[in-house]
């Protein structure tokens, strides 16, 4: 794998590793991506039922798309690329920080063990309440007269705390000034096709892009420094491993000096 890692800048003595996740990540292990040859949006439009205006002009049609999505059968095989990664962060945070955000509502990174894994566009696990905005632990399925714990809303006001199309993705407030801090950004199994998360790549130095395939078009963005293609059960791990032996490496040259 031809990745210069010795070119990497790391200014604090505490380096941050910034990884973004995508459905290419969950895609080994069962779940469909959105974009790709058998994706969720290739039959269906985002904007008629997955968006703002749809929960709001047709409730019944989200809630009823959103709980069968949601109830779809458990992965066909366990998370050991998740694992992978949950370990790659353990192992080094005696000196480097590891901050992983994912675009996916899956809890793939939670069954692995990584529970500090954060969900940009929300999860399947909590429901939010459109009244009152808080969030809970999801109960059964997503009903018109399901009622908020917190403030008593009915009436479709229990909701997925998923981020449809037309709303503000969680954890902008401090997003930027992460990537910005971070040595390395690696973009794993997204297609860049979704906004803001496709423009973090802009506040970052060196990027690593690890997808099945090079996007081209409009997706194709040039501020990676380096794209690694093929499924990330295989490209994954090596760059992890790679990345570990840089930071640590220089972790110890750091503590002999
Ligand atoms: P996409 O479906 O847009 O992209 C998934 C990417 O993963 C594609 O570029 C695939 O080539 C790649 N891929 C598939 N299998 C892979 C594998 N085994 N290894 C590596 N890469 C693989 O999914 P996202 O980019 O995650 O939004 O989509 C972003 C957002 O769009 C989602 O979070 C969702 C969706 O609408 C919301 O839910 C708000």
């Amino acid at each position: 794998m031809n990745i210069d890692f010795g070119r990497l800048i790391i200014n604090d003595s505490r380096p941050l590793v910034f990884i973004l996740s995508g459905a290419g990540l969950s895609a080994e292990s069962g779940i469909p991506t959105f974009r790709g040859k058998d994706g969720l949006w290739k039959n269906l439009y985002p904007s008629e039922i997955a968006s703002d205006t749809a929960l709001k002009e047709r409730p019944e049609d989200v809630f009823e798309f959103t709980t069968s999505e949601s109830e779809r059968p458990p992965p066909v095989c366990q998370t050991p690329l998740i694992l992978q990664l949950h370990n790659f962060s353990s192992r080094l945070k005696n000196y480097c920080d590891v901050v992983h955000v994912t675009q996916n509502v899956d809890n793939l990174n939670e069954l692995a063990g990584s529970p500090s894994v954060f969900h940009l566009h929300g999860d399947f696990q909590s429901s939010l309440c459109s009244r009152c905005k808080n969030t809970f632990p999801r109960l059964g399925l997503y009903k018109k007269d399901n009622v908020c714990p917190v403030c008593g809303a009915s009436d479709y006001s229990v909701r997925p705390n998923v981020v449809l199309f037309g709303e503000m993705p969680y954890g902008l407030d401090w997003i930027t000034s992460y990537l910005k801090k971070a040595c390395v950004f690696m973009s794993v199994g997204t297609s860049g096709a979704v906004y803001p998360a496709a423009n973090f790549v802009l506040d970052t130095e060196a990027a690593i892009r690890i997808n099945f395939d090079i996007e081209t078009g409009k997706r194709k963005n040039a501020r990676f420094t380096h794209e690694i293609t093929g499924p990330c059960s295989q490209t994954l791990p090596p760059v992890l491993e790679a990345l570990k032996e840089e930071l640590s490496s220089r972790f110890e040259d750091q503590k002999n000096k």
